[in-house]
């Protein structure tokens, strides 16, 4: 397979980048033209900001798995599109080539339809990292079902609140999930969301740790029986639903300043060609090449850049089950070296985890396989970046620092392994057709550099949010009113003297715990849903693994137990609310929290004081009471 698009130089990447302001049809017409579809486009792009509303080849028909599957059967049907690493090393590994994921995903695209699925229902996927799951998504894209993966490690609450959000009547799942030294009853919590959503028609259960589950009948049938009936009845290809490029490809919920998550909406055109775009160009992939995220397929890293972007460009891609540490440390390594992985993309916190054990994981691994190192998810600290470099990369790796979001579907600043110019902490460029600006607190473009200020983007790239699902005036409210005419990230960005953007983080009251987005009012409500707590209010304090930790602050009515039992209690109702990723690190008790007369907590002394600043706190005379700033100052935890 060739990339036309594939950007090899730094004067190449200048060119593209000017044309695609310059001329953002023509260049992205251009990309478009090398992928696979049933009818062109009449436009290219239709946009505004102010409702918004963001078209990307409209008019046009296409099925991304004909893209992702179909197109590559020709010349790499015997070339593996999945290899799968089980979490057990001593479990055999699986290796899906082109030909089997497609019959694979024929095959489970008739078992969606024989239970009744339809272009346009919401399937709500819920499994672990298990190739059934990467065969789940693909199929409901085959047949123009939206799917909406819920990552393994939220509750059964959050997941009864999002399927009622996006009113999804059918659910994919396991028995269990193995991760680590765990096995995640999966069905089980299923079961318990299940009791707030009678209106789930069916529930597809794949079989992985056999654990014990109810299987209630007329509602739950097994992964294994279905795809039986479809054998016996010797159906095979499955012709792809035609399907417009700004139809909705997937829904995935992601964490705001607001207590509740909002359903992020990507569609299919513009969402292919983003994905499979960036891939090529961010990590220089070349034919062949083994490309291992390690980031979990209920995440949007996962989406784009374990299944999307490497299917679409005909990569073979490598899913783990399990984590970093387990059985040892070790386990990162001994998969590149066993699979000789070209292309390791990973999070900083798992880099600044496996720190923490020294060299010794490396002895007896080979890594000499690896060309490009990257990172995604959080600012990635010089100490990690170094270590990574040096100790991972064996300092000929070039590390790709990839800014980007749930929203923005794909990489939007990065450098480009080998072509563009690294710089340790910095994300560095932006993409073609990517405009950042930075703004002040007015709206007001910070012009020149070196600059400060926050991070907007300019006009649309193909794989932008469309809707917040079943809300679009939440979708205008959070990205596009804060400052006219101009997308809003949430993030704070410095950009350097050469033009390098370094992301500082996020300037809402959205926490970044070991790369996972927790909105902190989320939290807050969980811990207020226990019955003997008034009121919470919860910052963020720098973590030296995790990059944040949850730092709550609780008022409780009266201690019916100790408080070490109360601390307890409260993170199994967050466990319970939301999920254990949602657990605060740190609780501390207090009689009041520190409120302006109006009535608003002063989060930032809050913060201050998490921070262990408590000599720093800056003005406090508008509050109603700075008596109380003293009592939490002094408090213990
Ligand atoms: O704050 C930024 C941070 O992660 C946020 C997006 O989180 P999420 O939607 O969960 O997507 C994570 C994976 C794309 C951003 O607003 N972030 C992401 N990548 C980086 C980053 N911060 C600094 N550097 C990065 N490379």
């Amino acid at each position: 397979m060739s990339y036309p698009f594939q950007i090899k130089t730094y004067e190449e990447y200048q060119r593209a980048y000017k044309r695609s302001v310059d001329d953002p049809e023509g260049f992205w017409a251009d990309v478009a033209s090398s992928f696979s579809w049933r009818k062109r486009w009449n436009k290219v792009l239709d946009w505004n900001f102010k409702e918004p509303h963001v078209e990307w080849f409209s008019g046009s028909k296409l099925n991304i798995t004909e893209n992702c599957l179909d197109r590559h059967l020709l010349n790499l049907g015997n070339k593996p599109a999945i290899i799968w690493e089980p979490n057990d090393p001593e479990e055999h590994h699986r290796v899906l080539t082109y030909r089997n994921l497609y019959d694979k995903v024929c095959q489970f695209s008739h078992v969606l339809k024989n239970n009744g699925v339809k272009k346009g229902d919401r399937v709500c996927i819920y499994m672990g990292m298990i190739p059934e799951l990467a065969i789940a998504v693909l199929a409901c894209a085959r047949i123009g079902a939206i799917h909406s993966v819920i990552f393994g490690g939220f509750s059964a609450q959050s997941i009864a609140d999002r399927l009622q959000d996006a009113k999804a009547e059918y659910i994919v799942t396991c028995d269990g999930a193995f991760r680590g030294a765990k096995d995640i009853p999966l069905k089980n919590v299923i079961d318990d969301a299940l009791i707030a959503c009678p209106f789930v028609k069916r529930v597809i259960v794949c079989t992985r740790t056999r654990t014990p589950v109810s299987m209630i009948k007329g509602r739950d049938v097994w992964w294994e029986d279905e795809i039986k009936k479809v054998e016996t009845l010797g159906l095979n290809h499955f012709e792809a639903e035609e399907m417009d490029a700004e139809d909705e490809l997937f829904i995935l919920y992601t964490s705001g300043s607001t207590g509740k998550p909002k359903g992020v909406v990507h569609t299919c055109g513009g969402y292919m060609v983003f994905t499979a775009y960036s891939f090529v160009n961010v990590f220089q992939y070349t034919p062949g090449d083994v490309h291992f995220c390690t980031a979990d397929i209920g995440w949007i890293t996962g989406h784009s850049y374990i299944l999307y972007g490497p299917l679409a460009s005909g990569a073979t891609t490598l899913m783990f089950e399990g984590v970093p540490t387990w059985p040892d440390a070790g386990r990162l390594w001994q998969i590149v070296d066993k699979y000789k992985v070209n292309v390791l993309y990973t999070a900083p916190t798992a880099i600044r985890s496996l720190m923490g054990f020294g060299l010794e994981p490396f002895e007896g691994t080979d890594l000499s396989s690896l060309k490009v190192l990257g990172t995604v998810g959080e600012p990635i600290n010089e100490e990690a970046w170094h270590w990574y470099d040096e100790h991972v990369g064996k300092k000929r790796c070039p590390i790709v620092d990839t800014w980007w979001q749930t929203e923005t579907g794909g990489i939007l600043i990065s450098n480009m392994a080998g072509v563009t110019p690294a710089k340790p902490a910095h994300a560095t460029l932006p993409l073609p057709g990517v405009q950042p600006i930075l703004v002040d607190e007015n709206g007001v473009e910070v012009t020149g550099n070196p600059a400060a200020g926050n991070l907007c983007i300019k006009a649309p790239w193909p794989s932008i949010i469309r809707t917040t699902y079943g809300d679009h005036e939440r979708c205008r409210q959070t990205y596009f009113s804060t400052y006219e005419n101009l997308y809003f990230t949430g993030d704070g960005a410095l950009r350097d003297a050469d033009g390098n953007y370094r992301i500082t983080g996020r300037v809402d009251d959205v926490l970044n715990v070991s790369g996972h987005r927790i909105g902190t009012a989320e939290v807050e409500n969980a811990i207020n849903m226990h019955a003997g707590v008034v009121e919470s209010a919860v910052v963020g304090y720098p973590h030296d693994i995790k990059g944040q930790g949850i730092y709550a602050y609780v008022i409780c009515q009266d201690m019916h137990t100790d408080e070490s039992h109360m601390r307890l209690d409260i993170l199994q109702t967050v466990s319970r609310i939301i999920g254990p990723i949602a657990k605060p690190d740190k609780i501390q008790f207090v009689s009041g929290l520190p409120k302006t007369r109006s009535g608003k907590i002063m989060r930032r002394i809050l913060r201050k004081i998490a921070e262990g600043e408590k000599n720093n706190l800056g003005d406090t005379t508008t509050l109603l009471d700075p008596s109380v700033v003293e009592e939490i100052a002094e408090g213990k935890l």
